[in-house]
């Protein structure tokens, strides 16, 4: 959470229920097949519940996930789930209570632990746990992450610190897969690499006797571009086929001008042709205007 807080987008700039579904569903009979909420924090959102139902009901959709700070959500997932919420993913950098307050800005780590457990006990599994690695603030808690996972069937997931606007990224605190790798090898030394598939975004490992599984997303240092088939729709419709790259071309605005699916179909292609081979690199991205993650969704 930056200092300065969060500026809201007014809410006629936001796509509405009904045009969320719509945009899903030309992608979906595209042949997309797997769609996360994130933001932002799509727990906030009133009409959530309602958005997954109809998300969950577009025929050829396998998969739909969040991503969520876990603030709210435990309390709402068991109608989530019933709205067809198939997978979860918690965001949580610190099992420090106080660290948390600091970096979130907000009291909740007991909430966030709350959701973690309310979603093994719904049946979430593995529920996916994202803790971003920033030297200095959280490096010493690697192993500690690590721990949970004898008991709980989460999988942890380092994730490296990225370069975004407003987020004040140094390389000095960014902890390399190799160094985060270093660290949970010495004290766990049967860390065994799980075959990925060609487009996770992550490298999977399993440790003897865990429940739980350990992956780190290697993104700045072992890109995985090549394999990536993301896309992102962002809460103002613009459409994005990069985390990392800085061009948006909106679908809300043709949509609200009456252009048909056809049309927005080839827009949505044409942007797709234009994804690159690889990112920049994180020093190019950290010099780079992007949106911040804050309003990309990560
Ligand atoms: C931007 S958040 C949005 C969804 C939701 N509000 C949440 O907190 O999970 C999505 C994910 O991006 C990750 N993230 C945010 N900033 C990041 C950065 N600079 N580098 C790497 N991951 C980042 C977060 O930890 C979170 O797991």
């Amino acid at each position: 959470m930056p200092a300065e807080g969060v500026e809201l987008t007014p809410n006629p700039q936001l796509l509405s229920q009904a045009e969320i579904v719509h945009l899903a569903n030309l992608f979906v009979t595209s042949g997309v097949n797997k769609i996360r909420l994130t933001g932002g924090e799509p727990t906030i959102r009133k009409d959530i519940e309602e958005i997954c139902l109809q998300l969950s009901n577009l025929k050829g959709l396998k998969t739909l996930a969040m991503t969520t700070n876990g603030i709210a959500l435990a309390r709402k997932l068991p109608r989530l789930k019933e709205c067809g919420l198939t997978s979860i993913n918690i965001s949580l950098d610190t099992l420090v209570p106080a660290k948390f307050e600091f970096l979130t800005r907000r009291k909740g780590h007991e909430k966030v632990m709350n959701s973690i457990d309310a979603a093994i006990a719904l049946g979430y599994n593995p529920v996916k746990v994202n803790c971003v690695v920033m030297r200095g603030f959280n490096d010493d808690e690697i192993c500690d992450f690590v721990d949970l996972t004898r008991e709980k069937p989460i999988n942890v997931r380092f994730i490296e610190f990225m370069p975004f606007d407003g987020n004040v990224w140094n390389v000095k605190k960014l902890v390399s897969y190799s160094e985060m790798f270093h660290i949970v090898v010495k004290k766990f030394s049967d860390l065994k690499r799980l075959q990925d598939h060609p487009t996770d975004t992550a490298k999977n490992f399993k440790i003897d006797g865990h429940c739980g599984t350990v992956s780190f997303i290697t993104s700045m240092t072992e890109h995985f571009c090549a394999g990536c088939n993301r896309l992102r729709l962002l809460a103002d419709g613009n459409f994005k086929v990069c985390l990392f790259g800085p061009s948006e071309v909106s679908l809300r605005d043709p949509l609200r001008c009456g252009a048909d699916d056809q049309g927005l179909r080839e827009i949505i292609g044409a942007a797709v042709k234009r994804k690159k081979a690889s990112h920049a690199g994180m020093f190019d991205i950290a010099k780079t205007a992007n949106r911040p993650m804050i309003h990309i969704g990560g």
